[in-house]
């Protein structure tokens, strides 16, 4: 769906930001990007839906140059939808429902097609009516980035990026949101893109992990491959999963053998059966 070749950049402050970064997302996949902070992840997500350009290397969106001539970039940015970082940047009408339609009407829906859009991605992501009069910036933090999630879904986008969507939320409201990209993927048949700082979210929600290191893309797998590389991911600053971590430490003590969980529920299923 996604593929990268040899992609690098650099802002014009000229320092490399991205190093010849390789790497292909199948259709259907929930890829999770980690990597410190300063790594090049958010660089990296901008460049999916064409609205950063690399200094060189080969970006491709279904087999296509998304940079190469003719190429309608101006479609891409429908169907590959990027939520950013901080929905501060991203929210702008003066009300909710406004800016939700906003996305639809650009491309090209009536009015009343934008406002069932709209309403209907407002829904799924939990933002009741009586908010839909509101200004955005009138809302919580958490409200703030479901609105901004809302103005991209109800593009109906092939991809969704999430840049760091659970940051800033609560713990009830970290895991409805997951829950709520999971049955978008499962249901809509999107695939997702998530940067997090959480391993365990992306433990459990992802298929396939990318592990950025100042600019280099370093690990490229499941989250089995990745995150059972914990000393790679301790030098990069990083970690890997609390279930990882207590398993080995009862491997070491002789009480599990070759367990290969990463995840608290394959943690607890290994440890149901010892029981
Ligand atoms: N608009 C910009 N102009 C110049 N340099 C930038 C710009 N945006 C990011 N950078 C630099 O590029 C590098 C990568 O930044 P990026 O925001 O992609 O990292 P990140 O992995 O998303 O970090 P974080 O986890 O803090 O969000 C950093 O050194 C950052 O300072
Ligand atoms: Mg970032």
């Amino acid at each position: 769906m996604i593929e990268f070749e040899n992609v690098s950049y650099g802002y014009e402050d000229n320092k490399k930001v991205l190093e010849s970064i390789t790497f292909k997302i199948e259709d259907g996949d929930f890829v999770g990007i980690i990597g410190h902070t300063g790594s090049g992840k958010s660089t990296l997500i901008q460049m999916m839906n064409g609205l950063l350009k690399p200094d060189s290397g080969t970006i491709r969106f279904r087999g296509e140059n998304i940079f190469g001539n003719g190429y309608n970039l101006r479609e891409l940015k429908f169907r590959v939808g990027v939520v950013f970082q901080y929905p501060d940047y991203q929210l702008f009408e003066t009300t909710v429902i406004k800016d939700v339609m906003y996305g639809p009407m650009n491309m090209g829906m009536t009015q009343n097609e934008a406002m069932d859009a709209a309403k209907q991605a407002l829904s799924l992501v939990g933002i009741s009516e009586d908010k839909f009069n509101k200004s955005p910036f009138e809302l919580s933090g958490g409200e703030k980035k479901k609105v901004s999630i809302a103005g991209i879904l109800a593009m109906n986008p092939e991809v969704l990026v999430l840049d760091e969507p659970v940051a800033g939320l609560e713990p009830e409201g970290r895991r409805n949101l997951l829950k709520l990209l999971e049955k978008i993927r499962n249901e809509n048949h999107i695939t997702i893109v998530m940067v997090s700082h959480s391993m365990e979210n992306v433990a459990d929600y992802c298929n396939h992990v990318l592990v950025m290191n100042e600019g280099k893309l370093e690990l490229n797998g499941t989250p089995e491959e990745v995150f059972r590389q914990a000393d790679k991911l301790e030098k990069m600053g990083l970690s890997s999963t609390v279930a990882y971590y207590i398993m080995r430490e009862l491997e070491k003590r002789g009480i599990v053998h070759d367990d290969r969980s990463i995840t608290m529920k394959e943690a607890y299923g290994c440890l149901e059966k010892l029981l």
